[in-house]
């Protein structure tokens, strides 16, 4: 496939065939992620890829225990059917061939901190430095998407089981001063009929100031 019959032709994929996708085309994967742009060339992140059952079967357990936690709050009937959809929106990476876990290390910003030194409000602060850490993120886990499309293979990212993340720090041994933000997960598409949700027009999203 060409880029960008590459870039209009994915879509997430949740369902999966069975069978693993070989430790190669894993590692193809990853490297794609690894050669995605960084703020200040950080490379403030780290790829787990889990093939065990019993390591994602010990996480779906955390994600279903932080769900049950949350569905205990006080909120509204329809919030807490919403929770429920989240459940499985949440949970389904159980079922992958393989689920990549992505952390991001920690990664100071000098500029942030001499602003803290001089009391500026935090709220300020964040408008002024947006997350790069997290953004330089999104740009390996795209490229790792794109990189598994191309390959043949169907992926979702996965932000909702983070609820765990706590749990997930002590089941893949995450360090203290690293998270883990998302999960990416990667197998072959069971079908290929599944649709993608509508995306906004161009025009809709996009400004030209001539
Ligand atoms: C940061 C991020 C977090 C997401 N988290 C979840 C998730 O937790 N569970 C899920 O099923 N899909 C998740 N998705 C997939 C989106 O639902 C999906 O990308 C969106 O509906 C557009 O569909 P498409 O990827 O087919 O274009 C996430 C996507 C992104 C970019």
């Amino acid at each position: 496939m060409d880029f960008f019959e590459v870039l209009t032709t994915r879509k997430t994929i949740r369902k999966y065939k069975p069978g693993l996708p070989p430790v190669s085309d894993i590692q193809k994967i990853i490297d794609a992620g690894r050669l995605a742009p960084s703020a200040t060339n950080s490379q403030n992140w780290e790829f787990i890829a889990i093939y065990n059952p019993d390591i994602k079967k010990e996480m779906f357990e955390a994600v279903t225990d932080a769900y049950d936690r949350i569905c205990e709050l006080e909120t509204t009937e329809e919030n807490k059917n919403k929770l429920n959809m989240y459940k499985y929106y949440s949970g389904f990476f159980v079922k992958a061939p393989v689920v990549i876990a992505i952390v991001e290390k920690e990664r100071k910003s000098f500029i942030s901190a001499i602003l803290r030194e001089n009391n500026y409000p935090e709220e300020e602060i964040a408008l002024m430095r947006p997350n790069s850490s997290l953004l330089s993120i999104g740009a390996a886990v795209e490229n790792m998407s794109l990189a598994a499309h191309a390959l043949g293979y169907g992926t979702c990212w996965l932000c909702a089981p983070i609820v765990a993340y706590k749990k997930f720090k002590e089941i893949l041994h995450i360090d203290e001063k690293s998270k883990i933000v998302s999960l990416l997960t990667v197998g072959l598409p069971e079908n290929n009929n599944s649709k993608s949700p509508p995306k906004k027009l161009l025009s809709e999203v996009m400004k030209i100031l001539a």
